[in-house]
């Protein structure tokens, strides 16, 4: 391993020059206290201009990673093929590692928590997750003993953003959207953001943090925004709520975690209805701590450099995540048994029919369409792809988690307004 005790200075080599990695750049030549230097910077596209001296740049990766003064790995690309590639010959190479690449972290987290045991090297991705809030480390250090009954949070800054912005200046989804993009919080694949997959990547990740679970995003219950109707926006308008989309993962009295990423209606006293725009909120509720909320700027890049600093910070002391989750406890394993208070709304009788609900609690048809509010089962959502369907639409109620459901009635009430 290239940093210790003695050996403080960091000499980084960085790959990415996006708006994040230009940020750092800015970050560290303004913070000398951190006793930093970029030395190189691998880039994919040489052509472009940016705003630092051209002999720092290269398109040859392994000037880098063979560079024996190098001790740090900075991975901040867009691409999570070339930053799995960077990552792990970086480790492989006894260089530190920090990186920003969530979906590259998610899709192989067992492998890299390997990679990092083998080899010794401390891999941190703070700024994989909610940028400028630290809630990784919290997770690992603050909360190491408390047992975490749950954690809730909006961890997408750009679906916050674009639902902040259609619900409080009438903005059209495609309008908001452009604007996070410029903005730069959206990923350089927005389908990223709006179908729910950068929340359910980071959600996974705080999960192994937080649980000791290592679960592929795509083994948990998500959905993103892109299906929300008008209809929604009025039924929340009717109820007082405002529409998130919310990660959340909890411990059920059975000890069994469960997650899921999804749309939720957020009624006027929950604090996550104060989030808007770009920033991220965070709620933690443990045994001893009882309640806590994080909450800062989830996306751009500034809030994303403050994290990568930190974990830059952290290195000069040698700074390891231990996974004490995975590592001192009994293993958890994720499940999907378990309910949820839902809303759906649709335009056609056909596509939606209650046997899909274990509880209808509602039934509204009027001339705007259709919906019925009830507990549906999560297997049955992840198991099933009615609720997927175009003109279809599935949010979460202010109840959310139904934790002690166990008989299946139809019995609700229908009510036909004309
Ligand atoms: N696209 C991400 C977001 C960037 O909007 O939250 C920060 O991870």
């Amino acid at each position: 391993m290239s940093t210790n005790n003695k050996q403080t200075s960091l000499t980084i080599g960085l790959f990415g020059f996006g708006v994040v990695g230009e940020c750092l750049y800015q970050v560290i030549a303004n913070t000398p206290t951190l006793n930093a230097t970029i030395k190189k910077v691998c880039i994919k596209h040489p052509e472009k201009k940016r705003n630092a001296p051209h002999s720092l740049f290269t398109t040859d990766s392994q000037l880098l990673l063979d560079d024996e003064e190098i001790n740090v790995i900075v991975e901040l690309t867009n691409d999570p093929t070339d930053a799995y590639r960077i990552v792990t010959t970086a480790i492989k190479g006894n260089k530190s590692v920090v990186t920003a690449n969530k979906k590259m972290i998610a899709d192989n987290l067992k492998e890299l928590i390997e990679l990092q045991s083998k080899f010794g090297v401390p891999l941190l991705y703070e700024a994989a997750c909610c940028a400028s809030i630290p809630v990784i480390r919290n997770l690992e250090e603050y909360y190491d003993n408390d047992l975490l009954h749950s954690i809730s949070g909006i961890i997408n800054g750009s679906t916050n953003y674009i639902l902040t912005k259609i619900a409080e200046e009438n903005k059209s989804f495609e309008d908001a959207l452009n604007e996070a993009q410029l903005a730069g919080f959206a990923e350089t694949d927005p389908s990223l953001d709006v179908e729910g997959i950068d929340a359910v990547n980071k959600l996974s990740i705080l999960l192994t943090h937080a649980y000791g679970s290592i679960t592929l995003p795509s083994h948990i219950l998500h959905a993103g925004i892109t299906q929300l109707q008008l209809s929604d926006a009025a039924y929340a308008k009717e109820k007082g709520y405002v529409i998130k989309l919310l990660a959340h993962a909890r411990k059920l009295a059975d000890g069994s975690i469960i997650a899921f990423v999804l749309p939720r209606f957020v009624k006027a006293d929950e604090r996550l209805r104060e989030v808007r725009n770009e920033y991220n909120g965070v709620e933690i509720e443990s045994s001893l701590a009882d309640k806590q909320f994080f909450y800062g700027k989830g996306a751009g890049g500034f809030p994303t450099a403050s994290a990568v600093l930190s974990d830059l910070s952290a290195l000069r002391y040698n700074y390891k995540y231990e996974y004490k989750k995975l590592n001192y406890t009994p293993p958890t394993l994720l499940s999907n048994e378990f309910y949820l208070h839902v809303s759906v709304s649709f335009n056609n009788t056909q596509i939606v029919a209650v046997q899909q609900f274990a509880q209808v609690d509602e039934w509204v048809i009027n001339e705007s369409g259709c919906r019925i509010s009830g507990i549906v089962h999560a297997s049955s959502l992840l198991q099933n792809d009615w609720w997927r369907q175009p003109g279809v639409s599935l949010v979460v109620l202010p109840q959310s988690v139904v934790e002690d459901f166990s008989s299946a009635t139809t019995s609700g009430i229908l009510s036909l307004i004309p």
